[in-house]
């Protein structure tokens, strides 16, 4: 059964979790070629796993300049983001991974659902742009460490390089 195939951070721990989602995402994505399917998959297989509030992707709109909601799992989202306001435009802008402890603290945090406690956000940057963002919410302070950090630095990459041959 395809929905069958990962195991969750629960059962196994975090590291070892990722390294079957890294596994099985690489063998879901090679029989695929369309972007929206995929990301479904993506964001379906990462919230499964790991349990978390939200779990999706903000595509780069280069024609509105600006970032809109593309496939997630979890509650309704806030549509569009723009430079220059929240984590997610902040990942866009500056190329990089950002791990926020506590979405309060963040200058500017764009807050789609009030449960959100902390966020992290990492570019998809394909052929040296950035192309989309994944982006994840928990509902606990500081639920992102450096495993996730590496874990999902993985996911993204390996979807960098899969991008250009994606429709
Ligand atoms: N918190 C994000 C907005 C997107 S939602 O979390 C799904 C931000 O500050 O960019």
């Amino acid at each position: 059964m395809a929905g069958d195939w990962h195991i969750t951070a629960a059962e196994s721990g975090k590291a070892p979790a990722y390294i079957e989602l890294h596994r099985g995402l690489e063998a879901l994505l090679s029989g695929e070629t369309h972007l929206v399917a995929n990301l479904a998959n993506v964001s379906a297989a990462l919230f499964a796993t790991f349990g978390w509030h939200w779990v999706g992707f903000y595509l780069v709109d280069e024609s509105t300049d600006s970032l809109v909601l593309g496939p997630f799992q979890g509650p309704v989202a806030c549509t569009r983001l723009h430079r220059g306001k929240g984590v997610c435009a902040a990942a866009w802008e500056k190329r990089i991974l950002v791990n926020v402890p506590d979405v309060e603290a963040f200058p500017g945090h764009v807050a789609c659902s009030s449960l959100s406690r902390s966020e992290i956000v990492l570019p998809v940057i394909s052929e040296g742009k950035v192309v989309a963002v994944l982006d994840i919410d928990a509902k606990d302070l500081s639920a992102f460490d450096e495993v996730d950090e590496r874990g999902l630095e993985q996911i993204t990459s390996m979807l960098a390089t899969l991008w250009p041959s994606w429709k």
